[in-house]
């Protein structure tokens, strides 16, 4: 197999080196960027291994079936296909990619409980068969389109403190669940489990317990009805960041207990999970460049905007008796990766490339490209000077970014180089190649076989080729 004409590569790098550093040679080797100043990702595909052994350990009943919403990247996605993951889908062009790189229909959950006719007729075809719903008339709809499939009922569980809350548009309340479960019966459906989501960016460990014991008040239901449900779907809401306010250990913890409680290890219940911002939050670091800065002057406004609580900004006349602010202007804003400011409500914390260590600080705001007022990134923090021309690192920054950015005012989106340290290729290879176990058997055996021979068909192929590692998806539709 001709590995030079890889879909990607990774670029495998001395394992004592830091995101930093790699960040600050991409600076001076753009060949991928079209202009040296343009902004860029650097995604650490170890990160994204890590994360895997680090949920196979701490949470070894759970399945993780990756929410490819949260970051389509195809590298990544490649990887975890290749690392024996399930996929978590919501549209036909998504099952579609997962299908593409070879994964196996039986480990797609179409995750969506609104779905459109046309998609859930693709996942007949394609026997995706697993799916959620939440509401009656998605019954209805799955028996004319696709009554063969597997169906798992969503409830409503509370995400009120969640970053991100899902509970104002889907999930049936639990009062309602006897009600679906009545109708699927009488329509022939076979409703195989029970799923939630505690909400995006959870922040409320026992919201996992509530839930889980919620699910097994649904399944002693089900049971008294006459269904034999053996699906537990814990959905996604797991940190993906160290700077998170609850750690993944405590969420695991949590969730192995409710577990042990409400569905012990011998019930033969299999659990998964969709997992989004968990796998790709820290992973991807995005470089940007300063390409332009304004003066103003702290505190002492020129007028009054109504309802303004700007401390930097242009309202602010510059005056050379007073304290000096600044406005940087960088080359990717809200309109572009920046638009979990808006839709994931995050926060993101600017590092300077360049030391700046023991420099005076000045009140500083930082804004995105386009010519759009709203496109503000930092409202308000405290920096060096910074000078036009420099880089600013934000880590962090592989959770539904990517996924809705746009080019808007013409502002291309920022290339992504893919790293590995050295360290971690040895443990990819043998996790690719750990035919035995369970979890990765199918796609470990595939890779297995491409390693020794030629003319197997299907399959992620990756290989370790001097400081690269290639990746060949067999339909050849991962482009990076
Ligand atoms: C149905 C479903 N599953 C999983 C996820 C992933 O959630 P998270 O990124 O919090 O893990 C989402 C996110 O919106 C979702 O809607």
């Amino acid at each position: 197999m001709d590995l030079t004409t890889a879909s990607f590569s990774i670029k495998t790098h001395d394992s004592r080196k830091t995101i930093r550093q790699i960040v600050s040679e991409m600076v001076h080797n753009h060949d991928d960027r079209e202009d040296q100043d343009d902004p860029f990702f650097i995604c650490d595909m170890g990160d994204v291994i890590k994360k895997f052994t680090r949920w196979r350990r701490l949470l070894p009943r759970v399945e993780p079936h990756y929410a490819v919403k949260c970051n389509p990247d195809p590298a990544v996605l490649a990887t975890l296909a290749a690392l024996g993951t399930g996929f978590d889908c919501a549209s036909k062009n998504e099952i579609k990619t997962m299908l593409e790189l070879s994964v196996s229909p039986s480990r797609i959950i179409f995750a969506n409980p609104c779905k459109q006719k046309s998609h859930l007729k693709y996942a007949c075809d394609t026997n995706v068969s697993m799916m959620t719903f939440d509401n009656e008339d998605e019954l209805h709809k799955i028996k004319r389109v696709y009554p063969a499939a597997k169906l798992v009922l969503r409830i409503l569980t509370d995400d009120t403190t969640a970053q991100c809350q899902l509970g104002l548009k889907y999930g049936c309340h639990p009062k309602h669940a006897r009600y679906l479960l009545q109708v699927a019966m009488q329509l022939d459906l076979n409703v195989i489990g029970v799923s939630f989501h505690v909400g995006s960016g959870c922040r409320d460990s026992s919201a996992y317990t509530k839930a889980i014991a919620s699910a097994r008040e649904i399944f002693d239901i089900a049971d008294y009805m006459g269904y034999h449900m053996d699906l537990l779907d814990i959905g996604g809401g797991f940190p993906g960041q160290a700077s998170a306010p609850i750690a993944f250990e405590e969420f695991a913890d949590v969730i192995n207990c409710a577990l042990g409680e409400y569905f012990p290890n011998d019930c033969g219940v299999r659990v998964i999970a969709e997992p989004g911002r968990y796998f790709v939050a820290s992973a991807f670091t995005l470089a940007v460049n300063v390409t332009a800065k304004r003066i103003v002057s702290r505190d002492i406004k020129t007028f009054e905007v109504p309802e303004s609580k700007d401390l930097v900004s242009n309202t602010v006349a510059p005056n050379k008796c007073e304290e000096p602010a600044y406005m940087y202007y960088v080359n990717d804003g809200v309109y572009g990766s920046f638009n979990c400011l808006l839709y994931d409500h995050a926060v993101v914390e600017p590092i300077t490339l360049t030391d700046h260590t023991d420099e005076l600080e000045y009140f500083t705001s930082i804004w995105g490209p386009s010519c759009d007022g709203l496109d503000r990134i930092i409202e308000h923090t405290t920096m060096a000077e910074l000078q036009v021309g420099e880089w600013i690192i934000f880590k962090d920054m592989g959770a539904y970014t990517v996924c809705a950015g746009s080019e808007f005012n013409g502002f291309k989106r920022p290339v992504l180089y893919y790293v590995l340290p050295n360290k971690l290729r040895s443990s990819m290879q043998e996790m690719l190649q750990q035919e035995n176990k369970e979890f990765a058997k199918k796609q470990a055996i595939k890779y297995h076989k491409r390693l020794t021979a030629d003319g197997d068909e299907g399959g992620i192929s990756f290989a370790f080729e001097d400081e690269r590692l290639l990746c060949q998806s067999p339909t050849n539709h991962i482009r990076a």
